[in-house]
């Protein structure tokens, strides 16, 4: 399966770096897009040091991915998420900040993540995105609303406490077992209900 993961500023980056290792783990090939402020946020919440240069802290999240993750820049619109012509199963933003959940309800494309989303909308293929912000203005709702009807699952980074968690890597599982059910992936991150 191939997934293009775009990973923006919002907090949240272990769950994007799960996520990736999680990809990486059920054969996919991941295509990643980190957004300047995205790469900060990783640098923060990841590895403590807000000053990391960026070439750093990308080398270090997609090291786990063990050469299945390949890293495009921003701007490089020659990327394969730039058209619909290129064969992509689905797309996922985690963590996806309101900014880029306000440029891509509203259609604008500053960058190949915003890119990537509008592809996924027009050529009606799976697309994630998991938010995080609170509390939510009437734009953030509106914008979500506008998106989970253009076709997206609106993947909140609210992770329940009802599967036993005992640990924040517990927690962080919980999230991303529920990103790898929407992309259709086996896995047995958390405990489900009823088990
Ligand atoms: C450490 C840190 C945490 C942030 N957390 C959030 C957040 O949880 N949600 C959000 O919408 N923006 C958050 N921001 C602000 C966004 O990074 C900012 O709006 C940025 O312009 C988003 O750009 P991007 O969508 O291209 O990554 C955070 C910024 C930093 C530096």
């Amino acid at each position: 399966m191939h997934v293009f993961l775009g990973i923006t500023g919002a907090s949240g980056a272990p769950y994007a770096a799960r996520l990736l290792e999680a990809l990486a783990a059920a054969d996919c090939e991941v295509g990643v897009c980190v957004s300047g402020a995205g790469v900060e946020v990783l640098a923060t919440e990841l590895y403590g040091d807000a000053s990391l240069p960026r070439d750093e802290v990308l080398a270090r999240l997609i090291e786990p991915a063990h050469g299945a993750a390949r890293i495009y820049d921003p701007n490089d619109w020659k990327a394969p998420y730039g058209s619909g012509s290129a064969k992509v199963d689905a797309y996922v933003v985690c963590p996806c900040s309101m900014g880029t959940l306000g440029t891509v309800a509203s259609g604008a494309m500053q960058n190949v993540i915003h890119r990537a989303v509008s592809v996924a909308l027009k050529e009606g293929r799976k697309l994630v995105l998991m938010p995080r912000e609170t509390p939510l203005s009437e734009i953030h709702l509106t914008n979500m609303l506008t998106l989970r009807r253009a076709g997206a699952v609106m993947l909140f980074l609210a992770p329940g406490f009802y599967h036993g968690a005992e640990s924040l890597d517990d927690l962080v599982d919980f999230i991303v077992g529920r990103a790898l059910d929407q992309l259709g992936l086996e896995n047995q991150l958390a405990k489900r209900w009823g088990q």
